[in-house]
C-alpha cells in the first residue's frame, strides 16, 4: 500500500497549518502550498518530515492563473499521484458594497473560487491516479477533494458581498464536482464558523460573536483538521456534502 500524498493551499498559518500537520501525524505526504509565509511553510513542512512525511513547499499567488498552474506543475514535478487536495487558502477582507470595485470583486473571486477549480482540473489526472487503499477508499474510488468553505456561504453577512458570493460559488463547485468528478474522485466541503479569529478583531468583538454560539465556546484549527481527516479516511460514502463545523452558530441566522 503506497502512502497518501496531500496538497494543501494556504498551509503555512492557522488553519492550514493545522491540516497539514494533522495530515503528517496521519501518515501522509504533505505539498505545503503559501504565498506570503515561506519561513512558516518551512517549518511546517519540517515539523511534518519530522513526523515522518515526505514534505516540501510550493509558493504561489493564487490570483495570478500563470501562478495556479505553477503551483500545479511543482507538485506534479514530484509526485504523479495525490489522494487530497484540500483548497483552504482564501482572501477574507471587508469592503463596504458600494466601494467595492471591479478589480477587488475579480480579485477575490480569482482567489476564493476560480483557483480551487483550476487546482482541481490541474491536479484532477493524478487524483485520478492515486491508490484507493492508500486512504482505505473502496475501489475506483482515487482522490478526495475538500473545499474550505463557510457558514457565511449561507449567512451574508456586512461588509463581506464579494466574499460571501466566493464561498457561495465555492459550495456549489463542491456539488458539481460531486456529480460530475465521482466515483473516480470524491468531493466534500467544510464550513467553519469561528475557528481562528482574524487578527484585526478586538477583543470585545470576539467576545459578542462567541457569546451567539450554541455551545458557547470558539472552535479550533484542530477541529477541522481532524474532520479533513476524518473526510479522506473514513467517509469513503460521503460526497458532495458541506459540513458545518461551528458549534450550531449557523443554526442561529
Ligand atoms: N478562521 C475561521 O474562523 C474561518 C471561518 C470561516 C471560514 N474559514 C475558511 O477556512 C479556511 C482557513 O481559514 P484561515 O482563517 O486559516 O484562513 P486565512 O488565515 O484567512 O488564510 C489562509 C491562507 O490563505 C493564503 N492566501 C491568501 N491570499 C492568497 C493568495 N492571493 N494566494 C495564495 N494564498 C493566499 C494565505 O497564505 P500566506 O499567509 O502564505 O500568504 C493565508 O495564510 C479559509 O478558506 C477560510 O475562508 C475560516
Amino acid at each position: 500500500m503506497s502512502r497518501p500524498r496531500a496538497v494543501v493551499t494556504g498551509g503555512a498559518k492557522r488553519v492550514g497549518r493545522a491540516i497539514c500537520l494533522h495530515l503528517a501525524q496521519s501518515g501522509f505526504d504533505v505539498a505545503v502550498h503559501h504565498r506570503s509565509g515561506a519561513e512558516q511553510a518551512e517549518e511546517v513542512a519540517a515539523q511534518c518530515r519530522a513526523a515522518g512525511a515526505d514534505a516540501f513547499t510550493v509558493a504561489a499567488d493564487l490570483a495570478h492563473t500563470d501562478q495556479v498552474q505553477g503551483l500545479v506543475s511543482g507538485v506534479l514535478e514530484r509526485w504523479d499521484q495525490i489522494s487530497l487536495l484540500v483548497n483552504n487558502a482564501s482572501v477574507y477582507d471587508p469592503v463596504p458594497f458600494e466601494e467595492i470595485d471591479a478589480a477587488e470583486w475579480d480579485r477575490v473571486q480569482a482567489i476564493n473560487t476560480r483557483a480551487p477549480f483550476l487546482l482541481c482540473r490541474g491536479f484532477l489526472s493524478a487524483l485520478r491516479a492515486a491508490d484507493p487503499s492508500a486512504i482505505g477508499a473502496p475501489a475506483g474510488q482515487h482522490g478526495v477533494v475538500v473545499h474550505m468553505c463557510d457558514i457565511g456561504a449561507d449567512n451574508p453577512q456586512v461588509g463581506y458581498t464579494h466574499y460571501s458570493v466566493s464561498k457561495a460559488g465555492l459550495v456549489m463547485l463542491v456539488k458539481t464536482m460531486a456529480l460530475e468528478l465521482a466515483p473516480a474522485v470524491r468531493t466534500v466541503g467544510i464550513s467553519p464558523g469561528h475557528v481562528a479569529w482574524p487578527p484585526a478583531y478586538s477583543d470585545e468583538r470576539r467576545g459578542r460573536l462567541a457569546s451567539r454560539i450554541p455551545l458557547k465556546r470558539v472552535g479550533a484549527p484542530d477541529d477541522i483538521a481532524r474532520l479533513v481527516r476524518f473526510l479522506t479516511l473514513e467517509a469513503h460514502y460521503v460526497n458532495g456534502a458541506i459540513v458545518p463545523v461551528d458549534g450550531g452558530l449557523g443554526k442561529r441566522y
